[in-house]
């Protein structure tokens, strides 16, 4: 597989055209943004961290019926993937309080809530990625009824999933953020899962082994990303 020009280069990938049909080529960056793109840095092999977490979570995930974009690894960086038409929302798994829900609600971070919660919001940068509701989707066309289902179905039994797998590793899983798209007319997970998506607890200590270090100044970003791999990995 050859790569070619390069479509569009996002925060923290780029994606290739290839010379196969259907299929992408995604180099991951080690560019890190927060706040939409207010704070701009770079974590020293994130993108080495983040392509090698995707894939092996990816490949569990499909083990598990869950329909993936996910082809193969290319290099360190570099996978290649089902090229698909990214449905404009970000769709939001929390099982703890954390970030936004916990400033909008005025909880206190760590609550853990009775219920899983599912959030959408309109993926677009410019508005800030803004939160949204099962009629704003339909009025607006984003996906349809029968894609939300579907999209809701995913997402719940990815987090039961990745429940299970991140406690086997010692990590609480907080909350986390996925991007589905359309592949011969069918609904697939696509983006990533890594720790710029998910946020992470140690088990034992509460310890935040994802993102919020870099959002936050929290010190040690690179080698708790490591961290994170390790466990994944072992
Ligand atoms: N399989 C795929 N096919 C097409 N586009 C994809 C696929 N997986 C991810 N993308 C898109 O690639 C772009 C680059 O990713 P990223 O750098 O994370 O972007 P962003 O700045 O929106 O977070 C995003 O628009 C994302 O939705
Ligand atoms: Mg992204």
């Amino acid at each position: 597989m050859n790569k070619l020009e390069m479509l569009y280069e996002g925060k923290a990938k780029r994606v290739y055209k290839t010379d196969v049909k259907g299929r992408y080529w995604i180099e991951y960056k080690d560019d890190a943004t927060a706040f939409n793109g207010e704070k701009k840095g770079q974590i020293l092999d994130k993108g080495i961290v983040n392509n090698k977490m995707s894939a092996l979570l990816f490949q569990m995930l499909e083990l598990e019926s869950i329909p993936t974009h996910f082809e193969g690894l290319l290099s360190d960086r570099e996978q290649v993937v089902k090229a698909v038409e990214i449905l404009p929302l970000e769709v939001i798994v929390r099982n703890v309080a954390a970030g936004s829900l916990a400033k909008r609600l005025g909880l206190e971070e760590g609550v853990i809530m009775k219920e899983t919660v599912l959030e959408f919001c309109y993926k677009n940068d410019e508005l800030g990625d803004p939160m949204i509701n099962d009629y704003h989707i339909a009025a607006m066309g984003y996906a349809t009824k029968d894609q939300v289902e579907t999209i809701k179905n995913y997402a719940l039994k990815i987090n039961t999933l990745l429940q299970k797998f991140f406690i086997e590793r010692d990590l609480k899983l907080i909350d986390f953020k996925l991007e589905f798209g359309t592949y011969d007319g069918k609904v697939i997970l696509a983006d990533e899962i890594s720790p710029d998506t998910c946020r992470l607890w140690d088990a034992n200590t509460d310890k935040k082994m994802d993102k919020d270090r870099f959002r936050r100044d929290l010190g040690d970003v690179e080698s708790v990303y490591q961290e994170v791999l390790d466990r994944v990995q072992k």
